[in-house]
């Protein structure tokens, strides 16, 4: 199967498909991209009649920033009988790898939105007839998806289900906290969310732990991290939410961020800061290098144009300053949900006694 479909925010389509392609280059599997602007994703396709396959074998889905979902499939299947849909598509199926379950999604535009209904009934229906044909095995590693560009253009594959989202669309769906004073907050909340397994949440993200909020007012990522127990040190000119200055947990020093040093260092640092990402990617470096926190979340704002180029750049610079120094860290990107023209980043570093 030489497909690899990818899902995205619309919009972004050329950097999800640069960077599908630069990583499958650097692995070996060559290749060219098909994509329309605003589609909502984009496609790798191999010249080797397997290259997708070995793409979601060899790489890492995490590697991949605009990525929201991947998908190992064959070309568009157009013009199918919609008077009998399984029917026609049950024969692609048969040839994929048996898989544990089927999921049916439109792209994340306003006409996938208003087929949306229709995945679902669909997707039921059919899984119901995989099922009873012995072609969806709970145990199965991989997943079945089927993308739907109208009722009658399908492209139909399989994900395996740990090296893929496991969320429909790509998508968490995380519900507001009414309690938060923006939904900024949502931004955190998420990428705690991709970063951090869960079976790892008591040791990074939790009760007691010392925080830094660059950027923080109104206060929506403050609020998730007062919301985890921790005490915040809330850095923004602009005003705090009154309830949650309420909480006792946070101080609010109305400093500017980009000459602000902390007397003593904190297990995180989180930065929001609308500014130009050459200019973030410095500060957040120099508070790691400096032994001031040991993991961060942040945002990089993104440019209008030469949008990949700029995060590489900028990814790039992190990782030389702090190989430089001799700190090993996990770094991680992602254009997440609640993200538009940002992405986020996750910095831990590893071997720090704070
Ligand atoms: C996008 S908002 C942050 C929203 C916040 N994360 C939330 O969830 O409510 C960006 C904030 O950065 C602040 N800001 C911009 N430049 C700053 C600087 N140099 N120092 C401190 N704060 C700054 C602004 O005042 C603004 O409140």
């Amino acid at each position: 199967m030489n497909h690899l479909l990818l899902y995205c925010r619309p919009g972004f389509e050329k950097e999800c498909a640069a960077e599908a392609r630069e990583l499958c280059e650097q692995n070996g599997i060559y290749g060219y991209c098909k994509l329309e602007e605003n589609s909502g994703y984009a496609l790798f396709v191999s010249h080797q009649p397997d290259g997708a396959r070995l793409a979601v074998e060899q790489l890492d889905f995490d590697q991949l920033i605009f990525a929201r979902q991947w998908v190992v499939c064959e070309a568009l299947i157009k013009d199918i009988d919609t008077d009998d849909r399984i029917g026609s598509l049950t024969g692609t199926v048969e040839q994929l790898p048996v898989c544990c379950e089927l999921v049916v999604e439109p792209a994340d535009t306003t006409e996938g939105r208003e087929m949306q209904r229709f995945c679902n009934s669909f997707g039921s229906a059919f899984s119901q007839s995989l099922r009873k044909k012995g072609l969806l095995d709970k145990r199965a590693p991989n997943r079945l998806h089927i993308f739907a560009l109208s009722g009658s253009e399908f492209y139909v594959g399989y994900a395996p289900v740990d090296n893929s989202a496991p969320w429909p669309m790509g998508i968490m769906r995380l519900k507001f906290p009414n309690q938060a004073p923006s939904r900024s907050t949502l931004k955190l909340e998420e990428a705690w969310h991709w970063f951090i397994p869960q079976s790892q949440w008591h040791q990074y993200i939790s009760s007691g732990k010392r925080a830094v909020d660059l950027g923080a007012a109104p206060g929506g990522w403050t609020w998730q991290l007062v919301n985890q127990n921790m005490f915040v040190t809330a850095i923004d000119n602009g005003p705090m939410a009154e309830s949650l200055m309420e909480s006792g947990q946070v101080k609010h020093l109305t400093e500017d961020a980009f000459t602000y040093e902390p007397q003593k260092r904190f297990d995180w640092m989180v930065c929001d800061i609308v500014d130009k990402p050459a200019r973030v990617i410095i500060l957040m470096t120099s508070w790691l290098v400096n032994g001031w926190c040991r993991e961060t979340i942040f945002n990089l704002k993104l440019p209008m144009k030469q949008r990949y180029p700029e995060v590489r750049s900028c990814l790039n610079y992190l990782q030389e300053e702090l190989d430089k120094v001799g700190l090993k860290a996990s770094v991680a990107a992602k254009h997440l949900y609640h993200d538009r023209e940002e992405i986020t980043v996750h910095v831990r570093l590893l071997d720090y006694h704070g």
